[in-house]
Parts: structure tokens; C-alpha cells; sequence
């Protein structure tokens, strides 16, 4: 509707200049006024006339009246007043040129702006910490992050996509001395993270029983940290066994890092600003650690070493987002986390404005609520977690079930399933506002009813069933024409991606595209139920009602990249 509301937009101010030469409107003013109608049967927008009234001194349906005698437009089948409002109808001329022909033409761009081209976006997502499980908390940063990634890289940003390993940190030693103490390479290597988890659970399990442990914990740390080739080495097959396990994640995902620089990585970054925090007289002391002192922007202080003078979590982002900055020339750095680090993120994006970086403004944080499983929350100390591999793997196994049992013959059963399964989960979690706290109900994301993501994979499927069938049809030899209501309706949601894209991309908030595809699906379900599309006996309905479910099939394609969700042509 973007390029719709702007033309009508520009005529309007022309037809209101003309009736009143002292209103200094602009078409940016007419744009923001535009309301869209509670019903669709009163119009595609509406343009309330409650303000000019004081300007023109006429009541406001006297105004409506006027300009609906005196307005005109080529992209406006009608414009009727009513209530003080100027109720604006899309003429199917404009649904034709400007949607259905621009899908065709621009095909998987259609929706995009450009408006991110020469723009550099980073995106700190996923972030698992190592030997730790990576656990359904990790699906929100994982699945909004790579959503916004690829909202922007569609707008023609230019992206890096970070993965920021927690792969540094106390949580190392605990793991040296479980291994040392209980653990084999053997298990190790046949049970993978898995076993890490174990050993890393048993740690704490013992270290209640007995408070020495943690202490060789902190030492067998302190030499990693100087670089004990012995745990140098367990370090690195550590992450390395993690890290191949959370790509065999990514990939069910579809999701490629750019960059998998960790923790570890900025070890060496810190002291230079630490320095500079120093030399900018913003260190203090404070009982022995070093922190910035934010009392007056009402938070506690940000804490930047610790007494024995170790880094913490701000430290190193600090120097991470500095390093980033100078590597990628980044006009925004995105970090995604649960809320629970809101206050984190607030504190040392305000440390960054304080050391005089002028960029700190476009650092943004993007955080979300929390997710329980049938009501219950995670708890990743006592091993009561559920892994994101393990909800993906039931999700995968319960469609293959109703597949088996529909539509046994179907070609590629595993992959289909896979998509559809890992789908289920992903787009039931995007549905919703992603600060909202949501509990998963398996059973409600594998419905291939309500606004689920297999509802929306059968809606694609259907798309793909039926232009199939109509392959050996030449479809543009007629002029395509528009002669009921759900035709229209449906180019209208349609029409209305960009603007989607831009207001998900505005609000971080994937879940805008998320419920447009349920728009699109609802919209075309009502027209396939309605009308005859390659059995229609008109050949111009006929040609023009295939070429509209091509249509669909492309947008709702590429809505799904956006929220990562694969398509399958076939369920
Ligand atoms: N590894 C952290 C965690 O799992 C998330 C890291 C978020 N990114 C950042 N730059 N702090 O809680």
C-alpha cells in the first residue's frame, strides 16, 4: 500500500490546495494522517478531515463532502465521505500495474526498498555459552536474530552476522577439573556436549558437598588464562566439539555466521580501555573493584574488573563493540538477549558514551521475553533444561508421524518433515511480540490448523500444487483482469509487504511478518475456496487467477526467509 498511500497522497494535497490555498499541508502530513478502516468494505484507507476543520472553519463532513466532489486520481476507483471521512477505494487498475505486475517483475525483491544500500548492520545473536547446554532460552536470540539479519540484508544492508561465543570464563575451569576428575575422551567423544553438560551439572552437584572444588576450579581458569598448553588444548577441543554440534542447529535452520569471534577473542582487547577509562578519570574504586559510577543516569554502577583485577561481561563487551566498530564501519550493531540483560546492555552502552564515542547511539538492544515449556521455567544448574536439538527433534519426529500416516507416499519425507517440524517451533515462537513471555505448547505449533507455521507451509504447498498443474498454460497470453472481490483482497495484502518489512526492520519485531503471512495465507485460502482457478471456464480469469497464485507463492517465499523458515513445495 506505500506506493498507493503516496500517490494518493500527492493528488490529495493537490485537490485540498485547490480548495483552500491557506492550508500549508505537506504530503508527509497527508501521509501520516491516513488511517486504515476498521473494515474493509469502508474503504483501502481513510483520510480523517477532523483536522482541517479548524483550519477551514467547516465542520469536518462538510470538508469530506467538498474533497470528494473535487478529487481525483488515477490509483482511486472511489473516494466517499462519510462521518468526516474521506473513505479512499484502490482502483483494480493500480492492483494490476503496481502489485500484481511489479511481483512478476521484481519477483523475490518485491517488498524491497533499498532503503539499506551503503548501510553496515551487525548482529550479535545466538551466543550459546559453551559446555553449557544450548537450551530453548537460546531459540529467541537465535531465530529474532537471524529474522533481523535477514529483514535488513533484504532491505540492502550490508550484514555480519556474529556469533559471540561464551567461550571464555570460569565456567572452563569447572569444566578442566570435571574432566580431570570424572571424565574420559572416549564419553566425551561419543557423547559430545551432552557429556560436557553432564560433567559441568556434576560439578556443581559435588561442589556442594565440597566448597575446595571451586577453588581448583579458579585455578585450573587462572591457567588457562596464561596460556597452560594442557588446558590450552582441552579448551579448544571443548569449544570445538560445541560449536559442531550447534551447526548441525544452524543448519536445520538455515542460519550461516559471519563471524564466530567469542569471548576469548577480546581478551587481549580489554586493557587498552581499560586504559582509556582510566585515563578518562571514570574508574573508580570501589571496595578493591574498579567500576563506572552511573548513579547519576539512576543505574548502579557498571563493573569493569573485579578485585584480583579479572574482566567481567561489560569489559569485554566494551572492547568487543569497539573492535567491531573499527573492523565493519557498522551504522548499527544489533545484540540480541533475553531482558534479563537489559539493564547490562543499558549500562555499558552508557560506560561507551561516557569514553566520548560518538557512535554510541547506534548501538541497539534488542531483548525478548521468556520462554517455559508446558509452564515450566529452565533451570540450566541443576540440568532441568530443555535443548533446543531435543525440541527440534520432536518436533521433526511428530510431523514424519502425520505425514506417515496422510501422505505416506510423499517424495522426500525427511526433508519435508524437517522443514516443517523446525518450522512449527520457529514460527509459533515468532508469532508472538517477542518481549512477551511465551510458553510452548507443542501441540499447538504442529496444528495444521489456526495460525501455525504448518498451516502456512500447506498454504505454500497449495500455491505449488496448483500452479503444477497448471504448467503448460500460457498465461500472459491474455491481459490480466480483476472481477471479484477476493482477487482484489488478496492483492491488497499483498501490496502491503514493503511496509511490513519496514515496520518489522522499525520495531526490531518479526513478528510483523510473522503475522502477515498468516494474512496472505487467510487471503488466499479465501480466494482458492471461492474461486476457479485453473478450471475457471473465462481464459483472462483463468490467466489472471494463476498468475496471482504465482504471485502468492513469491511473496509468501520470501517471507519465510525472512523468519527462517523453509518451504517445502510438497506436504
Ligand atoms: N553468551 C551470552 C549468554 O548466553 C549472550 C551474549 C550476548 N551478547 C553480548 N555481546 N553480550 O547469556
Amino acid at each position: 500500500m506505500y506506493n498507493f498511500k503516496n500517490t494518493v497522497a500527492a493528488d490529495l494535497l493537490n485537490c485540498i490546495n485547490k480548495l483552500s490555498s491557506d492550508i500549508a499541508l505537506t504530503k508527509d502530513d497527508v501521509l501520516a494522517m491516513f488511517e486504515y478502516p476498521p473494515d474493509s468494505n469502508l474503504g483501502d484507507i481513510a483520510f480523517p478531515c477532523f483536522k482541517l476543520s479548524r483550519l477551514l472553519r467547516k465542520a469536518p463532513p462538510v470538508i469530506a463532502k467538498e474533497i470528494s466532489e473535487a478529487f481525483s486520481s488515477e490509483v482511486v476507483s472511489k473516494a466517499e465521505a462519510v462521518n468526516g471521512y474521506l473513505n479512499i477505494f484502490v482502483s483494480n487498475e493500480y492492483l494490476i500495474k503496481n502489485v500484481l505486475l511489479k511481483i512478476e517483475e521484481k519477483g523475490e525483491k518485491y517488498g524491497s526498498d533499498g532503503s539499506g544500500k551503503g548501510k553496515v548492520a551487525v548482529f550479535d545473536y545466538s551466543s550459546p555459552n559453551v559446555a553449557k547446554p544450548f537450551h530453548i532460552g537460546h531459540l529467541g536470540t537465535t531465530v529474532i536474530g537471524h529474522s533481523l539479519k535477514m529483514l535488513h540484508e533484504f532491505q540492502g544492508y550490508d550484514c555480519v552476522g556474529i556469533n559471540y561465543l561464551g567461550d571464555w570464563g570460569t565456567q572452563f575451569g569447572k569444566l578442566i577439573v570435571a574432566y580431570n576428575l570424572w571424565g574420559s575422551k572416549d564419553a566425551v567423544e561419543k557423547g559430545g556436549v551432552d557429556e560436557l553438560v553432564s560433567l559441568y551439572v556434576k560439578f556443581h552437584n559435588e561442589a556442594e558437598k565440597d566448597k575446595s572444588l571451586n577453588q581448583r576450579a579458579r585455578d585450573e581458569f587462572t591457567k588457562l588464562e596464561h596460556h597452560d598448553e594442557t588446558n590450552i588444548q582441552l579448551w579448544k577441543w571443548f569449544v570445538d566439539i560445541s560449536l559442531n554440534e550447534y551447526k548441525k542447529t544452524y543448519k536445520q535452520l538455515g542460519i550461516e555466521f559471519d563471524s564466530y569471534k567469542g569471548e576469548s577473542f577480546y581478551t587481549d582487547k580489554m586493557p587498552a580501555q581499560v586504559e582509556k577509562l582510566r585515563n578518562s578519570g571514570l574508574l573508580k574504586i570501589d571496595d578493591g573493584a574498579s567500576i563506572v559510577d552511573l548513579s547519576e543516569y539512576n543505574m548502579p554502577p557498571c563493573l569493569i574488573l573485579k578485585k584480583d583485577g579479572s574482566t567481567l561481561y561489560p569489559t569485554r563487551d566494551i572492547a568487543a563493540a569497539v573492535y567491531r566498530k573499527n573492523e565493519y564501519k557498522f551504522d548499527k550493531c544489533i545484540y540480541v538477549t533475553s531482558a534479563g540483560q537489559s539493564l547490562h546492555f543499558a549500562q555499558w552502552f552508557k560506560v561507551v558514551e561516557m569514553m566520548g564515542y560518538d557512535w554510541y547511539n547506534q548501538l541497539v538492544h534488542v531483548p525478548y521475553g521468556t520462554v517455559s515449556i508446558n509452564g515450566e521455567k529452565l533451570a540450566t544448574r541443576t540440568g532441568n533444561v530443555i535443548l533446543l536439538k531435543d525440541l527440534f527433534a520432536t518436533a521433526i519426529e511428530k510431523v514424519s508421524e502425520i505425514i506417515n500416516e496422510k501422505n505416506p507416499n510423499l517424495p522426500n519425507k525427511e526433508e519435508v518433515s524437517e522443514a516443517v517440524g523446525v518450522g512449527s517451533v520457529v514460527f509459533y515462537y515468532l508469532y508472538n511480540n517477542r518481549i512477551k513471555d511465551i510458553n510452548f505448547i507443542m501441540k499447538d505449533a504442529l496444528s495444521f490448523e489456526g495460525n501455525t507455521g504448518p498451516y502456512a507451509q500447506y498454504t505454500y504447498a497449495r500455491t505449488c500444487g496448483i500452479l503444477e498443474k497448471a504448467s503448460g498454460i500460457n498465461v500472459n497470453e491474455t491481459e490480466p483482469t480483476i472481477t471479484t472481490s477476493e482477487e482484489a483482497d488478496l492483492l491488497k495484502i499483498l501490496s502491503k509487504f514493503n511496509e511490513a518489512v519496514n515496520e518489522a526492520i522499525k520495531e526490531y519485531e518479526p513478528s510483523v511478518i510473522t503475522r502477515y503471512i498468516i494474512d496472505i495465507c487467510s487471503a488466499f485460502n479465501k480466494f482458492y475456496h471461492n474461486c476457479q482457478i485453473a478450471t475457471a471456464d473465462d481464459i483472462n480469469v483463468r490467466n489472471t487467477r494463476i498468475r496471482l497464485t504465482q504471485a502468492t507463492k513469491t511473496v509468501l517465499g520470501t517471507a519465510f526467509g525472512l523468519i527462517c523458515m523453509k518451504k517445502t513445495e510438497k506436504i
